[in-house]
This record gives structure tokens, C-alpha cells and sequence, in this order.
């Protein structure tokens, strides 16, 4: 089994401009939904944001997410306390690890038929 996609996962800070699609947003998304959860409650919620106003005002207010200033999109997600008050967070952590694993393939995506994938 080839594990490469994991040992080569680096924290990425700087973007092109060239835009997501919302294919490959969606197959990200799926990924991310493809986690774990405590109970299988799947608490997790996410907003995709491509609003460069809104980028910017995060980016003001979250004193360690200066590089949304540069990024063309950023995916917040959310954890529902009402279905998982004790197990969201980390729930949450286990989509957000999909994610990260997920981001550096998107771009096969759009090669990929969805009858495919
Ligand atoms: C729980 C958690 C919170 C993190 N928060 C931030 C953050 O607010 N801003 C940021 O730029 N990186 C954040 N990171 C990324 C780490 O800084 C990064 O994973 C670490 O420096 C190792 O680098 P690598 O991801 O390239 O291996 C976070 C990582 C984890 C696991």
C-alpha cells in the first residue's frame, strides 16, 4: 500500500488565485464526510467561503490565519454541540484530517468521472 499522500502532507500558506471548482470542492467535502464519529453522530458542519470580504474579515479577526488574506477559498467547520456536546471537537479533527489528506489530490478530480469515483 502506498502511504505517500500522508508523508508528503505539508501545511500549505501561500495560493495560487486559480479558482476550486465546485466539483472538486464537493469530492473534498465527501472526503472530509468519509470520518469517523463518536457514535456515528457526524456533528460536522461546514461553510465553504470564497467571499474575498469575508475571507479578509476572518483573516483580521484570527490572530493565526494571516493567509486567508491570500487564499481564494477557505472551508470552516463547525461542530454541532447539540447532536455531540462531548465528542464534537474531535470528530471534527478527524474531518479536518481528511481534508488536509484529501486537498493535495484535488486536482485529479476533475480527470475523474463521477461514475469512477
Ligand atoms: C490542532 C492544530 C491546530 C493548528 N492551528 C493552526 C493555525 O491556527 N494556523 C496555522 O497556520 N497552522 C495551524 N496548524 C498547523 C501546524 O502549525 C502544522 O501542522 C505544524 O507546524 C507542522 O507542519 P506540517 O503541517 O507542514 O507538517 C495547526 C495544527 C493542528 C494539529
Amino acid at each position: 500500500m502506498n502511504l505517500d499522500y500522508i508523508f508528503r502532507r505539508r501545511s500549505i500558506r501561500k495560493y495560487t488565485d486559480k479558482p476550486a471548482t465546485d466539483r472538486q470542492i464537493k469530492y473534498i467535502l465527501e472526503a472530509a464526510m468519509a470520518a469517523p464519529s463518536a457514535h456515528n453522530f457526524k456533528p460536522w458542519r461546514f461553510i465553504v467561503i470564497r467571499d474575498r470580504e469575508t475571507l479578509d474579515r476572518i483573516a483580521r479577526v484570527h490572530p493565526h490565519a494571516r493567509m486567508l488574506f491570500q487564499a481564494p477559498l477557505g472551508i470552516v467547520i463547525c461542530g454541532d454541540i447539540s447532536i455531540s456536546p462531548e465528542r464534537w471537537d474531535q470528530d471534527c479533527a478527524a474531518v479536518t484530517e481528511n481534508i488536509l489528506l484529501a486537498l493535495p489530490i484535488r486536482r485529479r478530480v476533475d480527470r475523474v468521472s463521477p461514475a469512477q469515483r
